[in-house]
């Protein structure tokens, strides 16, 4: 029995309980050499199915070293090749040694060029199904581990990060070994690390910004208020139970905004802007450790569980922290991103229901700002019925009866049901879960200071405001022009600002707007902004676009160079 739909992990067979790693980094080759150590959570035997990516397998060991039968299937396209262990009676566990693939999806290696500094860099990132391209596991966010210990052998002039609890370093010779430990179980996709140039921070007591030496100062600029929104997180929400948060800035290539690797979030460094505009990333990375990393989907299907949570949680710490108005103007501008994207869905409205069936459908693929901004509408929705004090209430309730447990959709409405009855049927909430598009009944976000800033009342304030005025408009050259002059756009250290104003220069025919677009393109590898510029390019000029493509693709990571081939090949956009 499978039940997660793109895993092979298979709920008859043991499950484990917790790996042990060791990996050694060899940046020549471009691959790991590895060793992985499964232990059940109880003992067992027959065929145990582990999930694997381009990976080599060398040997398959019991825990006393005695050596297994396996086969390792022919790849499929999502899911990649299931390895098949036969396991004697009462095995308690096994050993794998392996090795990966120069193109495994979970890892980008850098070249010094690619970074803020002068040496390489190597990342991971898991997240939906990749983390089966650095080891064989059962990569379902069903079945949680905890690490033993995770070794990773490096170049000594170069230090690991882990998204865990450091343990330590012992030099090798050229080499060094980084030590670590991740007690709290967590689902596979959170399996996280980074090997780079790196310096350290302080933020507050129990967190720090981590970042390539040229970045470093700008990082802790950017930052100095995670301990106030770590406070307001846990006012609300409860306990932090991670320990220690810290932040890595990552080189540009990074393909998201932020990921909630656990203690250790991963964020892209076009959120560096300098006034502290975007920190938002940050709350939402932040709430994760809440909602998604405490309480899980238990697979792609239930993802709005993770996301909709999570910038329900996000908005939340900003309300406490800025106030109802920039919350408000946030909720706005999400609105208007979910309008784009259910426009978009038009002919696929399956995919914009909140639960899904993603049966060999690609996570990837189906990535879309609909859990995100939906599940929000929906979280909202459940508040506004229920009243503030009284949902309040449910929601720790539910983060504290869930904690490190994977869960599907059924058991938060069976919960809901149980601790507010009656609440999900006023709300409509099945209407938000299993139906498409935008039900009638939902909240719709307003702003005061945004219509006063789209009918030209009001001059906007700070960026937010620049951000939402920009994405609600459609100005021609010369108003562009004059915007360009006033608030000097194209010049701004915000990715976010410039890749917004560069949609709408390509989209008026701007003269210098294809160059403009070049740029961005070959600053970042951050799929937000990847994907609507090279929309827009394609629209008005495919030559550019692919040739810019032709120029940049070496600094993105694979998943931003699959969803860049899919725009040029003209698969239907994602929202
Ligand atoms: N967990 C996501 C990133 C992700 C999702 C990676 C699916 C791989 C597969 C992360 O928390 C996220 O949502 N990041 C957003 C930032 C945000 C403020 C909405 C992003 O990257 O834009
Ligand atoms: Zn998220």
């Amino acid at each position: 029995m499978r039940p997660d739909p793109h895993s092979y992990a298979d709920a008859a067979q043991p499950q484990t309980q917790s790996i042990d790693l060791d990996l050694r980094a060899d940046f020549q080759d471009q691959v790991l050499h590895g060793e992985i150590t499964l232990r059940f959570r109880s003992p067992g035997g027959g065929p145990f199915d582990l999930d694997t990516r381009d990976l080599q397998i060398q040997s398959v060991a019991s825990l006393d070293g005695a050596p297994l039968p396996f086969t390792l299937a022919a790849p499929e396209p999502i899911l990649g090749s299931r390895l098949r262990v036969d396991l004697p009676h009462g095995s308690r566990g096994l050993r794998i040694r392996y090795r990966t693939s120069p193109q495994a999806t979970a890892l980008q290696w850098l070249a010094p060029s690619q970074t803020a500094g002068d040496q390489p860099f190597l990342y991971s990132q898991s997240q939906p199904i990749h983390a089966r391209s650095l080891a064989p596991l059962q990569d379902t966010p069903r079945i949680r581990v905890s690490v033993g210990s995770a070794r990773f052998t490096v170049p000594a002039r170069l230090r690991t990060l882990m998204a865990a609890a450091p343990r330590g370093r012992e030099p090798a010779g050229a080499e060094a070994v980084d030590l670590f430990e991740m007690p709290q179980p967590i689902p596979p996709y959170l399996l996280a690390f980074a090997v780079g140039d790196l310096v350290q921070r302080p933020l507050s007591p129990r967190s720090a910004v981590w970042a390539e030496p040229a970045v470093a100062a700008a990082a802790a600029h950017e930052l100095a208020g995670v301990e106030a929104m770590m406070l307001a997180a846990e006012r609300l929400f409860g306990p932090y139970e991670w320990d220690r948060y810290d932040v890595l800035v990552m080189p540009r290539s990074f393909p998201y905004g932020g990921m909630e690797n656990p203690r250790l979030t991963f964020v892209t460094p076009s959120i560096l802007a300098g006034d502290r505009s975007l920190v938002n990333v940050i709350a939402h990375e932040l709430a994760h450790a809440w909602t998604g990393n405490l309480v899980t989907n238990a697979s792609a299907d239930d993802f709005w569980l993770n996301e909709g949570f999570t910038v329900y949680a996000e908005r939340r710490i900003l309300e406490a922290l800025e106030g109802r108005e920039s919350a408000e103007m946030h909720a706005a501008a999400g609105l208007h991103e979910l309008r784009t994207a259910l426009d978009r869905f038009a002919a696929h409205p399956e995919r914009t229901r909140l639960r899904n069936d993603l049966r060999g459908v690609d996570p990837d693929e189906a990535y879309s700002t609909v859990p995100y901004e939906k599940g929000y509408l929906l979280l909202r929705k459940l508040e506004e019925t229920a009243g503030r004090a009284a949902w309040d209430g449910f929601l720790r309730e539910y983060l504290a009866a869930f904690r490190f447990q994977s869960i599907v959709t059924q058991q938060f409405l069976d919960f809901l049901e149980q601790r507010l009855p009656g609440l999900a049927g006023r709300a409509g909430a099945l209407e938000y879960i299993d139906g498409p598009g935008l039900p009638p009944s939902a909240p719709l976000p307003r702003s005061r200071r945004l219509e006063q800033l789209r009918t030209g009342a009001a001059e906007p304030a700070n960026p937010t405001e620049l951000l939402v005025l920009l994405q609600s408009i459609a100005p021609g050259a010369a108003r562009l022009r004059e915007m360009d002059a006033r608030w000097g756009l194209s010049s701004r250290r915000s990715l976010e600002l410039r890749h917004t104003f560069v949609v709408l220069q390509l989209r008026a025919g701007v003269e210098g707007a294809v160059e403009a677009a070049r740029q961005l393109l070959l600053a970042t590898g951050r799929m937000k902004y990847l994907r609507p510029l090279y929309t827009e390019l394609l629209r008005c000029d495919r030559a550019a676009a692919e040739r810019i493509f032709a120029e940049a693709r070496g600094g993105y990571h694979n998943i931003a160079r699959a969803v860049v081939e899919g725009l040029l090949k003209g698969d239907p956009p994602k929202g």
